[in-house]
């Protein structure tokens, strides 16, 4: 793999972000910067593909099947994954194939082979008869579920909080990040070491996203778990300006990147929170970036296609 940069930043860096707010409200926050982990294969998806990779390299597998949508960083990061291990991929996609969008060219130029299905198939998964068919025709893959999310994503996503705790001394009082399928804050809960408060934005419009986080982690430390459902700015994948022009001022005064989808919501609701004394004064946070930048080209291909229309 002659050229391939495979060598990750881990532990991910903590910085520490200061401002006019977070000083008046004495607010000590840092961000654990998972977003700088590696180009490709980074935040929460280097976390939860790392133990992955390594059960399909463990039982000999030479082919990864997943799933996603047209814009997915789980796709972007199997791609890459697979690449940078020398693993075939295989992306079952909702849809159509646009070839002009940069998360579908650059699965492709990873080598991953794009398998459109419909909408109704995909819904269904597994149970579908068109993605059963699809998935027989390749011999012994290893299945990784759309999202990432299962026991060996938990795996790797639970070595934060050591990680967390070897950073900041006495442990943050909150852990904060954005959800989806609820995993990745799953994760977080399963370890033994956890000793902050965990906070996680949904970043869809979901009724049962606590209930899912805590069935995803055995209940474990589930007195610790507040799930905040008002930052979701209408649902998956939607923004609005007052959205964007808030990643762009946090962007210019911190030099952090914040992609529009999970991290740009979730940090948008913790300043909210923060103007809104939710937090004694004192406290210390952690946030989790967990990634996602790939899909500010995404968010400019999109505004571009709009224009042309
Ligand atoms: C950048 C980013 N942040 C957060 C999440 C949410 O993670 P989870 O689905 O594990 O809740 C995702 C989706 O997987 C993501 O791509």
């Amino acid at each position: 793999m002659d050229g391939i940069n495979t060598s990750f930043l881990i532990p991910s860096p903590m910085e520490q972000i200061e401002n006019e707010l977070l000083g008046n409200k004495n607010i000590t926050l840092f961000v654990k910067r998972d977003d700088l982990i590696h180009p490709w294969l980074s935040g929460n998806k280097y976390r939860k593909l790392k133990y992955n990779i390594a059960q399909a390299k463990d039982h000999n597998k030479k082919m990864v099947i997943t799933f996603g949508g047209a814009f997915s960083n789980h796709l972007y990061a199997t791609a890459a994954a697979c690449s940078l291990y020398g693993l075939q991929s295989i992306g079952i996609i909702r849809g159509d194939i646009d070839s002009d969008n940069p998360t579908i060219k650059f699965c492709m130029a990873r080598g991953m082979k794009l398998i459109p299905v419909s909408r109704s198939s995909f819904r269904l998964k597994h149970e579908s008869k068109e993605i059963q068919d699809i998935v027989s025709t390749y011999y012994d893959p290893y299945v990784i579920p759309e999202g990432g999310t299962n026991s060996f994503a938990l795996k790797g996503v639970e070595e934060l909080i050591h990680e967390i705790n070897q950073q900041i001394l006495l442990s943050p009082d909150y852990i904060i990040l954005a959800s989806g399928t609820g995993g990745t804050t799953a994760g977080l809960l399963t370890s033994d070491e956890l000793r902050s408060k965990v906070i996680s934005f949904s970043a869809l419009k979901s009724d049962h996203l606590t209930e899912e986080i805590l069935r995803l982690a055995g209940n474990k430390n589930n007195q610790l778990l507040t799930v905040i459902s008002d930052y979701h700015f209408g649902g998956y994948g939607k923004w609005n300006n007052e959205l964007l022009n808030f990643i762009t001022e946090f962007e210019d005064s911190t030099g952090v990147l914040l992609d529009h989808v999970y991290n740009g919501k979730a940090m948008y609701g913790l300043y909210d929170m923060i103007r809104n004394d939710f937090f004694a004064k004192g406290s210390t946070l952690c946030y989790l970036h967990t990634g996602g930048l790939q899909g500010k080209s995404g968010l400019a291909y999109m505004k571009m296609k709009k224009r042309v229309k």
